[in-house]
């Protein structure tokens, strides 16, 4: 590991850690996606243990399930509850109105979907990871495999019309193949540097038929933790 991902790891593991103080016993919790999530749900499963918390906790992704599964975390399935009481996910992007940008790991589509039926929604990130304006983490969009190419022209187009102009797109791949989500879909990745309006962006890109979901995560989280390297965090709270 290099000197620069252990400081990274280091102040991950400060909001992540900061992150359970949210957890009490009778909570239905749902866990994100990507490393500093992973953090997340590695100190969950000891606090789990340690205080024989009485939780229930269902994935976003098929990797976060995997982990909660050999952790030994009771599991259940977004089918199966009638509430979600938390979400604790990461993010690729922040701004200070809590406004994010999310996909960086592939599972923004049951991201979504979780925290937009979460009581609360609790985003844990690095400092890295806070920015003035969106964008400068390229965009992750969830679209159908089927008409993919003609998918990402018409993207294309509603971005000419927004008046976007130094951008490109690209299909994300895997090891020389496409990445397919979860939900086998293609995912698109919008490298538009600098998002003008988040809100305006996202209606739009959504008209588009053939797009499942954006990695705009707009109005949603309620609070971000912000790790840093010396120990020290950071909330930052959705003024609304
Ligand atoms: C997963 O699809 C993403 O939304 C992640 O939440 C995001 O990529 C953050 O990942 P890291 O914690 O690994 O930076």
């Amino acid at each position: 590991m290099s000197d620069n991902s252990i400081i990274l790891n280091r102040a991950k593991k400060v909001a992540a850690k900061e992150a359970l103080s949210f957890i009490h016993s009778k909570m239905i919790i749902g866990l994100g996606t990507g490393s500093t999530a992973e953090i997340f749900v590695e100190l969950l499963a000891k606090k789990f243990f340690s205080e024989k918390l009485d939780i229930q906790v269902l994935s976003t992704s098929s990797l976060t399930e995997k982990q909660a599964k050999s952790l030994g975390l009771p599991l259940t399935k977004i089918a199966d509850v009638s509430r979600i009481d938390l979400v604790v996910d990461g993010a690729d992007e922040t701004d200070m109105n809590l406004n994010l940008i999310k996909g960086g790991g592939g599972a923004l589509l049951q991201e979504k979907i979780v925290a937009s039926n979460s009581e609360k929604m609790v985003v844990i990130v690095d400092s890295s990871k806070v920015v003035t304006r969106l964008g400068k983490y390229p965009l992750p969009i969830e679209i159908v495999k089927f008409g993919s190419k003609c998918t990402l022209k018409q993207i294309e187009n509603t971005l000419l019309e927004l008046g976007y102009s130094d951008f490109s797109i690209n299909l994300r791949k895997e090891n020389d193949d496409y990445f397919v989500t979860d939900e086998k879909h293609f995912i698109l990745d919008l490298s538009l540097k600098k998002i003008t309006d988040p809100y305006i962006l996202d209606k739009k890109i959504k008209k588009v038929v053939g797009v499942v979901e954006t990695g705009l995560f707009i109005n949603m989280a309620n609070l971000v933790i912000i790790g840093n390297n010396d120990g020290s965090f950071k909330l930052i709270e959705h003024r609304g």
